[in-house]
């Protein structure tokens, strides 16, 4: 039987969702989901949810679950779901959790496909206070392991390279305590759903890549998209 198909990307602040997330959405025409990426545009627009989500990205804190969800269910009212979606990021507490399987249930999609990206916290410093990232194309680099050619400018578009402010040692510190009191426990929630897969992302990004791939291979299989 064909579903649409929905992938989540759990993982800790740089584990790799977004870099990955974008790899398999190329590949398979999936819409990937980025709720940070949406959350920092509403910021740079000024829009009314962007003033609220500031002052608490800053902090490294998680925006509350109404303001994000109302985000979510306006986004996937639009109409480019037909090879389904990759959330990164979402969902990040258990409310968000309960509250996106009832959205996947009525939209027709089947249950999800989780992945956790698994990385220890020592590894996370340097991805993150590395990190540079593509100012048009939102394409992701780090000064350590994945530079781009040119110092400061993307290699696919010519785009400015700018960093996160919150990528600061000290927001880390507790955007890393938020994952670990709210995000983590989504991983027994879906592993007691038997649709949780864990890979080990402190491998190379290729590596990593791979592993993911077979992954939504053998769901598409199973889905009947092969
Ligand atoms: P968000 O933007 O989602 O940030 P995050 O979860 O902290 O994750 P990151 O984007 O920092 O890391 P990533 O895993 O995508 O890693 P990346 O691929 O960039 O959220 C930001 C804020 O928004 C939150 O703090 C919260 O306030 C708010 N928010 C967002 N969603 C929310 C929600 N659902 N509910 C409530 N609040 C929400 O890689 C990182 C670096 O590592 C890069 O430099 C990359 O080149 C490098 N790298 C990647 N993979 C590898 C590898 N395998 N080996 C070596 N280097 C690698």
């Amino acid at each position: 039987m064909s579903h649409k198909r929905a992938f989540i990307f759990l993982g800790p602040p740089g584990a790799g969702k977004g870099t990955q997330a974008k790899r398999v959405a190329q590949r398979s025409g999936m819409a990937h989901l980025s709720t940070g990426d949406m959350l920092r545009e509403a910021v740079s627009r000024g829009t009314e949810l962007g003033k609220l989500a500031k002052p608490i990205m800053e902090r490294g804190e998680l925006v509350p679950d109404d303001l994000v969800m109302k985000m979510i269910e306006e986004r996937l009212a639009r109409p480019d779901s037909a090879a389904g979606f990759i959330f990164d990021g979402f969902p990040r507490t258990l409310p968000q959790a309960e509250r996106l399987d009832g959205i996947l249930e009525s939209a027709g999609f089947g249950k999800p496909v989780v992945v956790d990206l698994s990385v220890s916290h020592d590894k996370l410093l340097r991805r993150l206070t590395g990190r540079w990232t593509c100012s048009v194309g939102g394409e992701i680099y780090n000064v350590y392991d994945a530079p781009p050619k040119t110092p400061g400018i993307c290699d696919n578009d010519g785009g400015k390279l700018v960093q996160r402010a919150d990528d600061r040692a000290e927001v880390v510190k507790e955007r890393l305590a938020a994952y670990e009191r709210a995000t983590k426990p989504l991983t027994d929630y879906y592993q007691r759903q038997g649709v949780l897969h864990t890979v080990d992302a402190a491998a190379n990004v290729d590596e990593v890549s791979r592993a993911l791939s077979e992954i939504v291979e053998r769901a598409e299989r199973r889905d009947g998209h092969l």
